[in-house]
């Protein structure tokens, strides 16, 4: 069986990508440190604590492994944190990114799936975001990742380092069957917030800006099933392995849903009030971040099965009320 490197296999989408990989008959090796992640949601294949910076962890884990290709989930990626400790973001995600290619390329693996994200377009008024739309990303974060996209292209043509980056939207929900899902610490994200909000877990939400260019004000953003999601991720680790050239693909759907009507979604899948408040804009937010790109379909296959607003929200209540981590 083929092994595969996941770094960051111990986050929330790494753990889900790790359980797609190993149903479609790859052992996923994760390595991560633990940052932000669980060694409880490591349940799919071995696990090798380190981090991004070690280069001698990672020769030794890419020796004793030989896997097929990489698959970088590894990265801080809270916006807030990195507009106000970009330090931190510039040397985790891009220094530890490029300690881990010059790692993989030295050990002559050279199949390399990135994550990237949909915060590398940055701001762009009624510009249907697609894979050729400018990057100007507006926060530390998003120029991390670009940065790495960039690191990337260049060791391909030094190197032979062959990639795929995906640029994802927003990720939401939650494996159904309950063995992973997300757990952040502390949690940003606008779907489990939202949920800690209905069970009283926190206060309640805040709405980052309700003045934004939008029909009801707040943000606009494309969320897409993490199981939809990682299953790109399998299928673009098999136009690598087929000998196929690097690729950029978006993966959102295409739909635009504002804060607001995600809370309405909320409370309609999950019969209960979302205590919420209206906040000020948060820096480094877009107004509005929808992918308008088929090219995953068209070139991939991808058909994502899940990633309705109901159901999305749905798996994430599920997981939300029965699964969480000990550590
Ligand atoms: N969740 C989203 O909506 C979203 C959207 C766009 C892009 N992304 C990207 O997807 C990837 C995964 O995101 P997630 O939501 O699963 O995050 P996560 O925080 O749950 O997972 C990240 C994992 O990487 C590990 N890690 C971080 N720095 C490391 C280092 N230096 N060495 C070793 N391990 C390290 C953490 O411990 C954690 O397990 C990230 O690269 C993120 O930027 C996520």
């Amino acid at each position: 069986m083929s092994n595969v490197l996941v770094t960051g296999g111990a986050g929330y989408i790494g753990s889900h990508a790790c359980k797609a990989l190993k149903a479609a008959g790859y052992t996923p090796v994760t390595y991560d440190n633990l940052v932000t992640g669980w060694k409880d949601a490591v349940k799919f294949g071995p696990f090798e604590q380190g981090d991004l910076s070690d280069r001698a962890r990672l020769d030794e884990v890419f020796a004793t492994y030989q896997p097929v290709a990489v698959m970088h989930f590894a990265a801080l990626s809270q916006v807030g944190e990195a507009m106000s400790e970009p330090g931190r973001y510039w040397r985790n995600n891009v220094e530890g990114s490029l300690t881990l290619i010059e790692a993989a390329t030295a050990a002559g693996c050279l199949n390399f799936v990135f994550s990237s994200t949909c915060a590398t377009y940055g701001e762009h008024d009624n510009v249907v975001l697609d894979e050729s739309t400018p990057q100007e990303p507006l926060n530390a974060y998003g120029a991390s990742k670009r940065a790495v996209e960039n690191i990337l292209r260049d060791f391909e043509a030094a190197k032979g380092l062959r990639h795929v980056i995906f640029r994802y939207f927003n990720v939401a929900g939650a494996d159904p069957e309950g063995e992973v899902g997300e757990h952040h610490r502390p949690e940003t994200h606008l779907i489990p917030v939202m949920l800690e909000a209905i069970d009283g877990t926190r206060p309640a939400l805040s709405i980052h800006g309700t003045d934004y260019d939008t029909p009801d004000g707040t943000c606009i953003r494309d969320y897409v099933h993490v199981c939809d999601l990682v299953d790109a991720h399998v299928l673009g680790l098999k136009w690598l392995t087929d000998g196929k050239g690097s690729r950029v693909f978006n993966l959102g759907t295409g739909k635009g849903f504002s804060v607001r009507e995600v809370i309405d979604a909320s409370r309609s899948v999950t019969n209960r009030e979302v205590p919420h408040s209206e906040g000020p804009r948060r820096a480094g937010d877009a107004t509005k971040l929808v992918s308008g790109s088929t090219r995953a379909a068209a070139e991939l296959g991808w058909e994502p099965s899940r990633s309705t607003m109901p159901q999305m929200i749905a798996d994430a209540w599920r997981w939300h009320q029965n699964g969480h981590y000990e550590g």
